[in-house]
């Protein structure tokens, strides 16, 4: 027999709904990435609720013509009845209301059947590697002295960063990356050199561990600086960054550091695709939005 069902917006009062929920999942976000979400687009989250109980959240983000649909999350004691499915179609109705060409996500082994029913396709694996930074032992390399920390809302600092962001994601994602930056526990690095040498990195706290990335970088020497010098912000933390695997000197340096594999993505699309440029792509921003 079909659960009854109800949806509704998600607000900043459902936040501890929002916690439970990616606790019960052993999910790294905070109070802060919710609180993200639902403010960049106040009209995309919801919740889902079974015999006036809430069972269930997602949240989806428009950039332009690509959305993405993040923290789906099914309270463990309501799963298999359905209500997963349920929700993503419900968040794919609100973007067919939208002009919305392309919807993607990064979704965990749990959650990828369920996708794949709604006609999303696999793209890409990305990697969760994850290591406790040594402390006292600042992994910073000698050519940091090329790049520049942007300190919160410099718009020069941010229109280079979405520059970058934009020739990896093909994205125009500026909306997220302002607030990332912006947040007061982010921290935010971008290169200064020559034109055609350049990329940024953002990193900030989560429950568990800090989430670097996302990162972009022109090439592997650029790469290894940015993440070097994000990474010595955090020395003796837990520290994810999630790695597209076809990216081999994002591999390498992370082996480099200790960094070990925890767990995979597939990053998948509905509608048109959007092809990364994985060579520039060092680090998505966390299965949440590329
Ligand atoms: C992934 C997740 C959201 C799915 O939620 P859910 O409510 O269990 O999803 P559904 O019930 O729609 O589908 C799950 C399975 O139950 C089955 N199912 C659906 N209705 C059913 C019913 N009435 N009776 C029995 N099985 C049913 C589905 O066929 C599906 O099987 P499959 O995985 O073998 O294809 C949930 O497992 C979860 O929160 N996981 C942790 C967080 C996570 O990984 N989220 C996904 C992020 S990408």
């Amino acid at each position: 027999m079909d659960t009854s069902i109800d949806f509704r917006l998600m607000t900043e009062a459902d936040i501890p709904l929002g916690m439970r929920l990616k606790a019960q999942a052993h999910w790294n976000q905070t109070e802060a990435d919710w609180r993200r979400f639902l403010r960049l687009q106040p009209d995309g989250c919801f919740v889902a609720c079974c015999d006036g109980q809430d069972v269930g959240t997602t949240t989806v983000c428009i950039f332009g013509s690509v959305a993405w649909i993040a923290m789906v999350l099914v309270d463990i004691q309501h799963r298999h009845r359905g209500i997963g499915t349920r929700l993503v179609r419900y968040a794919l109705d609100f973007l067919d209301r939208q002009d919305v060409a392309t919807v993607r996500l990064d979704a965990t082994a749990l959650g990828r059947p369920v996708y794949e029913r709604l006609g999303f396709a696999a793209q890409y694996d990305l990697i969760r590697m994850e290591v406790e930074l040594p402390d006292g032992v600042s992994p910073m390399s000698e050519a940091n002295a090329v790049v520049q920390e942007i300190e919160p809302m410099r718009q020069a600092g941010l229109a280079a960063i979405e520059r970058w962001d934009r020739l990896a994601t093909r994205t125009v994602r500026g909306k997220l990356l302002a607030r990332l930056i912006a947040e007061s526990t982010s921290r935010a690095y971008l290169t200064t050199g020559p034109k055609s040498f350049g990329g940024y990195v953002l990193s900030r706290p989560g429950t568990r561990a800090v989430q670097m990335g996302p990162a972009v970088a022109s090439d592997e020497t650029c790469g290894r600086v940015l993440l070097d010098r994000a990474a010595a912000d955090w020395v003796g933390r837990r520290v994810y960054i999630d790695v597209p695997t076809d990216n081999r000197p994002a591999l390498r340096w992370a082996e480099g550091r200790g960094f070990v594999c925890q767990r995979s993505f597939v990053r998948m699309v509905r509608g048109q695709p959007v092809s990364d440029d994985l060579q520039r792509l060092w680090a998505s921003s966390g299965p949440e939005m590329g």
